[in-house]
């Protein structure tokens, strides 16, 4: 209840700055929209006062700028240690699709768990990290005008010498760092920083996955375009000790993808379907024992490119929904369905040589 109070609140507070009123049917977060960073941010706010049993808003780090990198935290309660799926969006700023998708992703589980009991059950097992907007600076940078609207690094200065801004931050993780696929003028798109974790953004998930490492089981990083689901390695010479298994999942997700609009998204690692590249946080999670991680590179694949239409945002989110609850639930089930039956087949052939056992000695 105070959740709705709150919402309808925000709302009038948000109207006192818009002249056209429409009473409380405004109170509709526009999903098929993009959305400014304080837009982005009230939206956060009203998850969690909306949803009080189920989200959290959580504060991991700050931005170059000194801005708070928020998460929502979501999930049933439960006394048993939980598992964690991590999912970020807009670490390249320009990628304007990735945050919408992180807040649909958020609106579908919320609107699905009560009837849903599939939902349901991966939220008492699991707690969902989303963060939807990881590079805040360059974001709100990219919605400066149509000059910066293009915006991919974060807004640190450069080194020394060279006078231009921003870092890759997918190319700042300590992950076979500056080997492929990097640039070290500062000017570069692929910049990849003045050291590893020079930014503070990096540094922020680097900490929390360090520090969540052995409860993590799948990381998921949305970007754009391109239509692909990559794996770990963008190193061409390095290859994930469960690739076969993360290419049969990401085949799954391709699939669930594209029973929903007949989109084609294209599964391998950066160096088979794209291009090499170092020092992504998808490698870095990998590298530090997350069974599960993938990049998504949402629509399109270079029609409007960066600048994917306001009409695709629902159809595009719709899709990559399907992908990633796919992959999710194999690695929920793998966790703990499988992990239940095998306990169960365990639990039984004991009983059945207890019997056998005791016939034998009679
Ligand atoms: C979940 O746990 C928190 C902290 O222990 C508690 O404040 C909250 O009321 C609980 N929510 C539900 C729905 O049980
Ligand atoms: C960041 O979060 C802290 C703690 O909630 C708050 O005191 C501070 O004002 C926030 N900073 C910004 C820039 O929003
Ligand atoms: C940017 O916006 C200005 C003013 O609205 C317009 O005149 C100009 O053509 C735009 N430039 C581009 C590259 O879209
Ligand atoms: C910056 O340029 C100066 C003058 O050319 C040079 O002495 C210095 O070593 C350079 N610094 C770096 C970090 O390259
Ligand atoms: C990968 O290994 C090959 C063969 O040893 C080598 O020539 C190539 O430079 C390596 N690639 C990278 C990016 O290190
Ligand atoms: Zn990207």
């Amino acid at each position: 209840m105070l959740g709705s109070v709150f919402s309808v609140l925000l709302v009038l507070t948000l109207q006192t700055h818009d002249s056209s009123v429409e009473g409380l049917e405004q109170r509709a977060y526009d999903y098929t929209k993009y959305h400014t960073m304080d837009e982005i941010m009230q939206w956060m706010w009203t998850m969690e006062k909306d949803h009080p049993d189920v989200v959290t808003s959580v504060i991991y780090g700050t931005t170059y700028e000194k801005r708070n990198i928020t998460l929502l935290k979501i999930g049933l309660n439960s006394t048993k240690q939980k598992k964690i799926i991590w999912m970020d969006c807009g670490i390249h700023a320009r990628e304007w699709i990735a945050p919408a998708f992180c807040q649909h992703f958020v609106k579908e589980i919320l609107g699905s768990y009560k009837t849903d009991s599939k939902i349901s059950e991966m939220l008492k097992n699991l707690d969902f990290y989303i963060t939807p907007v990881l590079n805040m600076d360059g974001y709100l940078y990219s919605w400066k005008d149509n000059t910066t609207r293009l915006w991919r690094k974060t807004r640190s200065p450069g080194s020394e010498n060279c006078t231009c801004f921003g870092t890759d931050l997918n190319r700042n993780f300590y992950a076979n760092w500056g080997m492929v696929g990097i640039s070290r003028n500062c000017c570069s798109e692929i910049y990849n920083g003045k050291s590893p974790l020079s930014e503070p953004e990096a540094q922020a998930v680097t900490d929390f996955l360090s520090n969540n490492r052995d409860n993590i089981l799948c990381f998921l990083t949305i970007h754009s375009y391109g239509q692909l689901i990559l794996l770990p390695y963008g190193h061409p010479n390095i290859t994930a000790p469960n690739q076969d298994e993360l290419m049969k999942v990401g085949l799954a997700a391709a699939e669930a993808i594209k029973a929903v609009h007949s989109m084609s998204y294209t599964v391998g690692t950066p160096p088979d379907v794209l291009y090499p590249n170092s020092g992504s946080s998808r490698d870095f999670a990998r590298l530090i024992g997350i069974p599960f991680s993938f990049t998504f590179e949402l629509r399109d694949k270079g029609d409007h490119g960066f600048k994917l239409p306001e009409d695709q945002i629902q159809p595009t989110c719709e899709e990559a929904y399907q992908g990633a609850l796919s992959i999710i639930t194999y690695v929920h089930d793998k966790s703990y369905v499988r992990a239940a039956a095998t306990s169960i087949a365990a639990t039984l052939w004991s009983v059945v040589m207890a019997v056998w056992l005791s016939s034998a000695t009679d």
